[in-house]
């Protein structure tokens, strides 16, 4: 019978992470979280695996902490208890980032200045 760990971290190795740390973050993490990707740690109670996009590229790198979304440049330190862990904006607007269509919804003119619609000399 497998025992399964009992904290389960999933890291997103992607292309929005990988170039938000150079890709440095998934060594961060497997040295935050003492284990390598793709094994469980010694004692058997933390594991990593890595995937393919958790739907936090805006922000990432980013990565499961059980069920719990975590990203940011210091995504290492969050899952380390180094930094206070979030999911969304690096710099706490997660609204902002998080929902733009809902934000933007019923904003005319948002767009004032710039092009308007019906302007034709805009669009040449
Ligand atoms: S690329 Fe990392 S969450 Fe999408």
């Amino acid at each position: 019978m497998v025992k399964l760990a009992t904290r389960r971290a999933a890291a997103s190795t992607a292309t929005a992470c990988f170039a938000a740390r150079g890709g440095r973050h998934l060594a961060e993490v497997e040295r935050a979280l003492g284990v390598t990707a793709g094994t469980v740690d010694a004692a058997g109670s933390t594991s990593l695996q890595t995937v393919h996009c958790l739907g936090y590229c805006y922000t990432g790198p980013a990565a499961l902490d059980g069920t719990l979304p975590r990203t940011a440049p210091d995504l290492a330190d969050q899952l380390a208890g180094r930094a206070e862990p979030r999911a969304g904006h690096p710099r706490g607007r997660h609204d902002r980032h998080a929902r733009p269509a809902r934000r933007h919804r019923g904003r005319a003119g948002r767009l004032g200045g710039v092009a308007r619609s019906g302007d034709r000399t805009a669009a040449r």
